[in-house]
């Protein structure tokens, strides 16, 4: 018998890092994710992927145990670029374990949460938030998570791809280390999110919102050079805003557009990867 599981990657709108102290963070989902493929074997468990990294197997592990299953595991997501590749692998994992017959072990956030959690040490649940609910979502942990699916807007974007990696977990700590110094930057953080959400519909006004998300970044230091001069370059290309969207330290700029076209040309003529994103409404 075989059974699969699939969920998205996310972008975080506005939020990060400060979500992980108890801020609200948005983040909508995109339409690429994780799927994941299981059937039952004799033996030990095993994993066919593109990256079978210790943590990944640790994940199947997890989630079908030491033995008896083999499992498929295919992404279309950058991975350790701020896309939510860990949480959508989370969650396609219990998917599939569920569509295979297995019992839940707690709400579907809970039991992928706790895989998630090999990753990244310390996350936030964001990630697998958006995950779970497709959309998007404002999230907050107080301390237990607070999970809000909004209507999905209709405004497009960009990602632009640095192709470099930014360690979730790395980031967080570095940010966490800098308390209480940047406390007031991460209560602007939250003050953001909120003043977003009240524009969500409305990208003319959403986009300096972004912008000044990304100073705020850079000044509790998980910006980098080259992240800036991509949101600048966005901005004189035409976005109505521009972030680095996830840890930082590499990663990808999230901008949000009108027209997708000149800051895709201008992405190409520097030698980036880029391609056009919105909102993913529902989860396949
Ligand atoms: C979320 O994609 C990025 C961070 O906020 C970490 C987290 O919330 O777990 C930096």
């Amino acid at each position: 018998m075989k059974a699969s599981g699939w969920a998205s990657g996310k972008l975080v709108l506005c939020g990060e890092h400060a979500v992980v102290h108890g801020q609200p963070a948005l983040a909508f989902a995109v339409d690429r994710g994780t799927t994941a493929t299981v059937e039952h074997v004799d033996g030990p468990t095993t994993v066919t992927a593109h990256d079978p990294s210790p943590k990944v197997v640790g994940a199947v592990r997890q989630v079908f145990g030491p033995s008896g299953a083999h499992v498929v595991l295919t992404t279309d997501l950058p991975i350790g670029r701020g896309m939510g590749s860990s949480a959508s692998l989370a969650v396609a994992l219990v998917r599939a374990r569920r569509a295979l017959g297995g019992p839940p072990r707690g709400s579907e956030y809970e039991e992928a949460f706790a895989v998630e959690r090999l990753f990244h040490g310390q996350p936030s649940g964001v990630d697998v938030a958006v995950a779970c609910h497709g959309g998007v979502v404002r999230f907050q942990r107080t301390p237990e998570p607070v999970i809000t699916p909004l209507p999905c807007p209709r405004w497009r974007a960009v990602v632009v791809d640095t192709g470099k990696v930014g360690v979730t977990a790395t980031l967080v700590a570095e940010v966490t280390a800098r308390r209480p110094t940047i406390d007031a930057d991460l209560e602007a953080i939250g003050r953001l999110v909120e003043d977003a959400r009240a524009v969500l519909h409305d990208p003319r006004a959403l986009g300096p919102l972004l912008t000044e998300n990304h100073r705020l970044l850079r000044r509790i230091g998980v910006s980098t050079g080259e992240l800036d001069g991509i949101v600048g370059w966005c901005l004189a290309a035409g976005a109505l805003g521009a972030k680095l969207s996830g840890a930082g330290g590499g990663g990808v700029v999230l901008a949000l557009v009108d027209d997708p076209e000149p800051v895709l040309a201008e992405a190409r003529r520097r030698g980036y990867d880029a391609w056009p994103t919105s909102p993913a409404e529902a989860n396949r």
